[in-house]
């Protein structure tokens, strides 16, 4: 069940109570931190991925907030203080359709009474996705703009919405995402020999590059195709702490959201046996290529295998094969 570990005043506190600017920062960063409980790191069966001695321990961020979900948790941490203590008047972010960070932010705005304008790529289609659908309902004002201009200058079009706005880039990224996601590992950070997890635009890599143990393997399994910029910066910053990259772009399926028949398969075959939902963006492509690291040497059975849930589940919606999962999973997991 989502957030175990809250006590009920702290829900009726999301749910029901009046927030406003005015509220003392000690306060909002005493609910943040409530939500900052750290997952366990559950074993795998090495059933689910089709092996037999591996030693797979899954950080179920997952299962860390129902909206705030996954790395956005993290990411969102920092970028929600500064709102209150920079005296922001709106935040203003950007993202598609089904963006996990969009539903993320949408729901911080509920909770936290911030005004939020997410500017989204690509016409006014007429039908909302489900994901946009949401943001509305919690309060979000939505901006849509050509591919075109989103893809050049998305910084351009965020106008006249507020005085003193916050502008938070696409995904969450930026410093403040970085230092979010250093949080993730916690007490977890020098426990493993390998550690591995999905990337877009590297924040959440960065953060457990900044805050491994130097000496460990971190796999990243990028959701885009190619090496390019991401490679790079990755492993420039790897170097400095220490840390041994390992970049696997091989299992993109495609490119960015591309999901084929057989990535759709697994995450419905492996949700059937282990109860895990994957989504088909990043945690799908990142837990279908882990045989591949065992066959390929990569991983090893003697080894200790740490494995991120960076969450995603509402977008799983945007699949209509797959849709059904989503719908179960929520059933089961909210109170
Ligand atoms: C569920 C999920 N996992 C992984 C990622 C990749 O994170 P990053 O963009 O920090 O590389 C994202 C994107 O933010 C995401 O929404």
């Amino acid at each position: 069940v989502y957030n175990r570990n809250l006590p009920d005043s702290v829900l009726a506190f999301h749910s029901n109570l009046p927030f406003h600017k005015g509220m003392k920062m000690v306060y909002i960063w005493a609910v943040l931190d409530i939500f900052e409980k750290h997952m366990p790191d559950e074993k795998a069966d090495p059933e689910w991925f089709g092996l037999k001695n591996a030693k797979i321990y899954i950080r179920r961020d997952d299962l860390n907030h129902p909206e705030i979900q996954g790395n956005k948790l993290h990411k969102l941490k920092y970028y929600i203080r500064e709102f209150y203590q920079n005296n922001h008047d709106g935040i203003i972010s950007f993202g598609g359709a089904w963006s996990n960070h969009v539903a993320a932010l949408a729901a911080a705005c509920r909770m936290f009474k911030m005004p939020v304008t997410c500017i989204i790529r690509g016409e006014r289609p007429g039908t909302l996705s489900d994901t946009l659908k949401d943001a509305l309902t919690n309060g979000v004002q939505l901006h849509f703009i050509g591919r075109t201009a989103y893809r050049n200058e998305p910084e351009n079009h965020t106008g006249d919405f507020y005085v003193n706005p916050l502008i938070i880039p696409e995904g969450g990224c930026g410093e403040h995402g970085i230092k979010g996601c250093t949080e993730i590992l916690g007490t977890s950070s020098d426990k493993y020999r390998d550690y591995i997890c999905s990337a877009g635009t590297g924040t959440m890599a960065l953060g457990l590059i900044r805050s491994l143990a130097a000496g460990s393997r971190l796999h990243v399994v990028p959701a885009i195709k190619g090496k390019g910029e991401l490679y790079a910066t990755l492993s420039n910053e790897s170097s400095v702490y220490g840390i041994d990259l390992f970049y696997h772009d091989t299992f993109h399926r495609g490119g960015y959201a591309k999901a084929d028949v057989q990535l759709l398969n697994f995450i419905r075959t492996y949700y059937q046996n282990s109860g895990i939902l994957l989504d088909p963006v990043y945690t799908g492509k990142l837990f279908m290529a882990i045989p591949d690291l065992y066959s390929t040497g990569y991983l090893q059975n003697k080894s200790k295998v740490w494995l991120y849930h960076s969450g995603g589940i509402q977008g799983v919606r945007g699949y209509e094969t797959i849709k059904d999962l989503q719908i179960e999973h929520v059933r089961k997991h909210t109170l």
